[in-house]
């Protein structure tokens, strides 16, 4: 059984399984041991304008149903990873398609990220990050919950690239459909739900924080029921693609995106434990009959919110993995 390509955001997708941004790095960390081309694509590790250090460790700790994580937006900063990590994704990804996350404090870092990045190959589309929840020096607030800021943030990256924008929106927003209905309004081409939920784990022995931030972001199968809800929110309230994420272990897990309004998934901690848990997915859905659209390998019912027009990255179908 083979998956018809589908169209999402104006990007041809060989398959719905993504992985998710700061599980797999610049994709070069992961080559020896993940085949990224089985994918439908991969998101970067959020890119911010100057590099970061991160946040304290221990930077993630394991509870019985997921794990906390405040890494705090380690990464090598703009001009590095444009430079050094950017050419080896436009080299060797042929067939899966490469998000690049970018995350600011301010609405003008955001700009400037998307006009630095926007001439580099080897991208199709950004996933603007607006919901991380271990920003020291936003106190762990998410940006997307300032709803003049993600306004601005998306209506001023709109106009410096051609390429899709994906606002990736936090779980803990009590009006998240109304700031999915906002992102749309202000431009955005798809939206990504959701990011980790603020959490603190404590060791019960002495009280102490068992992450060095203190709190941090939860993931894992706990989150999964939260963004299967959101998907199914803000599905009936906008009319551009979803990229569900939040606790996908497996197949099953992913066809519950799909069938809350999903175009695609992410996958992100099931790839800690094992590696290859997104090729698996990717494998699996691909043996199941009568995926919900875009994905119907019966053919029945065309690709659902794929934009019509220009196909800048067409794939032929995919093998099985
Ligand atoms: C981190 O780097 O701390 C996580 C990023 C995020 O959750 O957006």
């Amino acid at each position: 059984m083979t998956l018809r390509p589908a169209e999402v955001f104006r990007v041809a997708f060989q398959n719905p399984v993504l992985l998710a941004a700061g599980t797999c790095g610049f994709g070069r960390e992961l080559s020896g041991v993940v085949d990224l081309e089985a994918l439908g694509g991969m998101v970067t590790k959020s890119i911010t304008m100057a590099p970061r250090a991160g946040n304290p460790a221990p930077r993630v700790a394991e509870f019985d149903a997921g794990m906390v994580n405040s890494i705090g937006l380690a990464n090598p900063g703009m001009e590095r990873a444009r430079d050094d990590k950017l050419p080896w994704l436009a080299d060797h990804l042929r067939r899966a398609r490469v998000l690049v996350s970018v995350a600011g404090h301010t609405v003008e870092e955001y700009v400037e990220l998307v006009r630095g990045m926007e001439a580099a190959d080897g991208f199709a589309a950004f996933e603007i990050n607006l919901s991380c929840p271990n920003d020291q020096r936003l106190g762990g607030r998410a940006f997307s919950l300032d709803r003049d800021a993600l306004t601005a943030v998306i209506g001023r990256c709109r106009a410096e690239t051609s390429r899709p924008l994906i606002a990736k929106l936090a779980p803990n927003d009590p009006d998240l459909v109304d700031t999915a209905r906002a992102a749309v309004d202000a431009g955005a081409d798809g939206l990504t739900l959701i990011n980790t939920l603020p959490g603190r784990l404590l060791d019960p022995g002495d009280g102490h924080p068992r992450i060095g931030a203190g709190q941090g972001g939860m993931s894992g199968p706990a989150l999964r029921p939260v963004g299967v809800h959101a998907v199914n929110a803000v599905a009936g309230a906008v009319d551009v693609p979803l990229i569900g994420v939040g606790g996908i272990l497996n197949a099953d897990h992913a066809l519950e995106y799909l069938h809350a309004g999903a175009s695609l998934v992410q996958v992100g901690t099931a790839s800690f434990a094992a590696p290859r848990a997104a090729e698996r997915i990717a494998r699996d859905l691909a043996r199941r009959r009568d995926l919900p659209a875009p994905w119907g390998a019966s053919g029945r019912g065309g690709p659902s919110h794929a934009s019509p027009g220009a196909n800048p990255a067409a794939v032929p179908s995919t093998e099985p993995v």
